[in-house]
């Protein structure tokens, strides 16, 4: 039977997404361009230990009318075309049920998952978690200072806490409040500090273990990884996430610097900081 065009077509974008854009010479970090759905698809079933993610959600700015309806800074890249600073995973019901499914298909029995929520997808998607993971808790991210806002200046946000199994955390010494500032001179919007990932994977990994975080960004979840003696192996649709990401690590890899957040951003909470 002869091919569609749809058919070569995306025959080739797979064949393209399916090779990293960058992998570490031993193999240890992966990054791809891809969609993360598509990207998790082409993960085999159980082989990875620990999912640490950040979805670009687009309820929050289609649904929330705060102002102008821009959540982060400028909203549109400083470039001539006025395109978006990032692209935007579309959160239905429908691709959010495709996420978690295949999320839970790539994880090991008896590992974690941990996804970070704004306050919208908070109430209409972390509720979905529970049909499919086995949720034990909702962490918040307190930046220490508070931002814009105009019901209240923002000052927090959550991250949900999952297993697939029965897994205990490393440490029964880690607060549910992690109290971080956030990175100031992003070089890529939404850049969150490494030590948020950190402390998901000080709770969670184990040395070597495979840790997935399908929405890159600026790979702030690769380098905590690296940090920590973890594999990692990610993804992200924009071009300039995963260039990103493949010079942060690369120098960090070269000089031990990171680039993107030379300094730590700990906050003057002693619970948290004794596990750095
Ligand atoms: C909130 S940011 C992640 C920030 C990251 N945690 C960091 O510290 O830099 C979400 C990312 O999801 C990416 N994204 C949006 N839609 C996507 C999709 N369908 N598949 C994969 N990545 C997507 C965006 O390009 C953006 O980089």
């Amino acid at each position: 039977m002869q091919k569609t065009t749809e058919q070569i077509k995306y025959k080739s974008v797979q064949t393209v997404f399916n090779k990293p854009f960058f992998a570490s010479s031993d193999g240890v970090i992966k990054i791809y361009q891809n969609d993360a759905i598509n990207f998790l698809k082409s993960l085999p079933d159980n082989s990875v230990d620990l999912i640490t993610t950040d979805p670009a959600y687009s309820g929050m700015n289609q649904m929330l009318k705060l102002g102008k309806g821009k959540i982060i800074g400028t909203y549109k890249d400083k470039g001539e075309n006025g395109a978006k600073w990032f692209e935007e995973f579309h959160d239905t019901e429908k691709n959010y049920a495709e996420f978690l499914n295949e999320c839970k298909r790539v994880l090991k029995n008896d590992r974690h998952i941990y996804i970070m929520f704004d306050s919208y997808s908070l109430l209409s998607l972390a509720p979905m978690v529970r049909q499919i993971f086995d949720v034990k808790n909702i962490l918040c991210w307190d930046k220490a200072n508070i931002g814009l806002g105009h019901y209240f200046r923002r000052r927090h946000e959550f991250i949900l806490f999952a297993s697939k199994g029965k897994r205990h955390l490393k440490s029964k010494a880690i607060p549910d409040v992690w109290k971080i500032k956030r990175v100031t001179k992003i070089k890529y919007p939404t850049q969150k500090p490494t030590e948020i990932f950190e402390l998901m994977i000080k709770g969670s990994a184990e040395d070597g273990f495979v840790v997935c975080d399908p929405f890159l960004g600026s790979g702030s979840a690769m380098i905590a990884s690296i940090k920590n003696n973890c594999n990692f192996i990610g993804c992200d649709i924009s071009e300039k996430s995963i260039n990103i990401s493949k010079q942060r690590a690369e120098e960090f890899f070269k000089t031990g610097k990171d680039i993107l957040q030379p300094q730590s951003l700990l906050s003057d909470d002693n619970l948290t900081n004794k596990l750095f």
